[in-house]
């Protein structure tokens, strides 16, 4: 078979790795992929978003299969458009991928499905907005109603602060037209975890959980980011947990997008709030997490295909996906800067005595080729991804492998997985 993957990010990376060991696979490409991928695929440079460009590249290369990562061709409709054509595509359509294009639309389906949020409205107007959060007081969670790369998401102390965070994302724009409604919702304090599934549109099949780390700087301070780091399992989602997810979550989601003419196929992605054991959805994502899917991946031992497939037709039910006991850990470095300014273009050096550490795995995310050079290219740069007897030993083995890679201005959180330690010595279910 003859695979594209669309993306270019760790995920991109981490699913281009997986497909690679496949027998059934002859050749991948990925538009436009990075550095790394470029080793174990042939990169093509059209963007994710340009669909009519990759439509024609799939026609002319006879592309058995594509894979697509990021929301963004998701939410623009690829999946549409290659169907109309002929063509087999790996995940949801425009009108279900509308779960993580639109919060007010994902919070819609979530109170008529009745599954548990956090409570909340939604608002055209910024006086209606601010006169809101006066009355139900802080903290507070402010949300841009479209997609914001992750970022569209202010947890406000203080009545100011949430006044001033309604004015930034709805008259200063600062998330773009993601920002002509909000949501403000009561703030959650629990635990976060990371629970995705496949979906053929009637069946499911779990994977492996994983816990991410969204803000960037140790001890979970700081703005949020897209993800500085992830593990799998996530020990605070136990084997009751799970069944309590998959029958209050994500079963009513999936019957409730067929019931309104959505049907759901591909990955679905619920973020979650623990809270006293039990589940509340933060967001669903229409889509792999990144950086969860490189640790994830890392524990997957079927080979990842014929799930793919079987997701786009329909043949989801009884399959079933074998998962290393192991755990994975996955340390992002980024950009200094990011999630604010950052530079491009630093050389990367060190990444091949990286390689040479049994069970480590240097997924990359904004990095380009310059000559023989491999050079940053975005914010969040690579994933030191390990797999390891234990959590302890895991994160020792990503953390060496970020100690022998080095760039200027390079940036890395120091607890990544640190908080799965003490839980799971109790469980370590999935
Ligand atoms: P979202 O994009 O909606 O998942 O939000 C991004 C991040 O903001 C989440 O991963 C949480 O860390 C935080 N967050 C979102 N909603 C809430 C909430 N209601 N309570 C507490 N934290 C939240
Ligand atoms: N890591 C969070 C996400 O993929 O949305």
């Amino acid at each position: 078979m003859k695979i594209l993957v669309i993306g270019s990010g760790g995920r991109e990376h981490a699913l281009v790795w997986k497909i690679s060991q496949s027998p059934l696979v002859k050749k991948i490409y990925c538009a436009p992929g990075n550095a790394g991928i470029s080793e174990i695929a042939e990169n093509v440079n059209i963007e994710s978003t340009d669909i009519t460009g990759l439509v024609e590249f799939a026609i002319k290369n006879s592309i058995d299969f594509t894979v697509v990562g990021p929301e963004l061709p998701l939410t623009l409709g690829i999946v549409n458009e290659f169907e109309k054509r002929g063509l087999k595509i790996f995940g949801p359509s425009k009108e279900a991928a509308e779960i993580e294009g639109s919060k007010v639309f994902a919070k819609y389906m979530m109170k008529k499905y009745k599954i548990p949020t956090a409570k909340y409205e939604s608002f055209n107007s910024q006086k209606d907005a601010k006169d809101y959060v006066s009355k139900i007081g802080v903290p507070v969670v402010i949300k841009a109603d479209g997609l914001a790369a992750g970022k569209g998401v202010i947890i406000c102390n203080t009545i100011e602060e949430a006044v001033k965070a309604i004015d930034s994302i709805m008259v200063g724009k600062v998330f773009g037209s993601a920002g002509n409604k909000v949501i403000i919702e009561e703030y959650l304090k629990g635990e976060e975890a990371s629970f995705m599934v496949f979906s053929d549109g009637e069946d499911i099949l779990p994977i492996a959980s994983a816990q991410d780390h969204k803000q960037i700087y140790d001890g979970d301070r700081g703005l949020n980011t897209g993800g500085m780091g992830a593990y799998s399992p996530a020990p605070v989602i136990t084997e009751k947990l799970s069944r309590e997810i998959l029958d209050t979550v994500i079963k009513p989601l999936i019957s409730g997008m067929k019931k309104e003419g959505k049907t759901y196929k591909g990955i679905l992605y619920a973020g979650l709030m623990i809270v006293n054991d039990s589940p509340f959805v933060l967001e669903f994502n229409c889509r792999f997490g990144d950086p969860e899917t490189q640790p994830i991946l890392m524990r997957m031992k079927s080979d990842i295909v014929p799930v793919l497939m079987s997701v786009v037709e329909g043949r989801l039910k009884g399959k079933e996906i074998q998962w290393s006991n192991e755990p994975s850990v996955c340390v992002v470095m980024a950009a200094g800067g990011y999630p604010d300014k950052y530079e491009k273009g630093k050389e990367i050096k060190g990444l091949d005595e990286a390689k040479k550490i049994e069970n480590l795995v240097v997924f990359h995310a904004g990095t380009s080729k310059i000559n023989v050079k491999v050079v940053t290219n975005g914010g969040r740069v690579l994933g030191v991804t390990s797999l390891g007897t234990n959590f302890e030993d895991a994160i020792n083995r990503a953390y060496k492998g970020v100690s022998l890679i080095k760039w200027d201005g390079a940036y890395y959180r120091r607890d990544i997985g640190k908080k799965a330690i003490p839980i799971s010595r109790k469980s370590l279910d999935i």
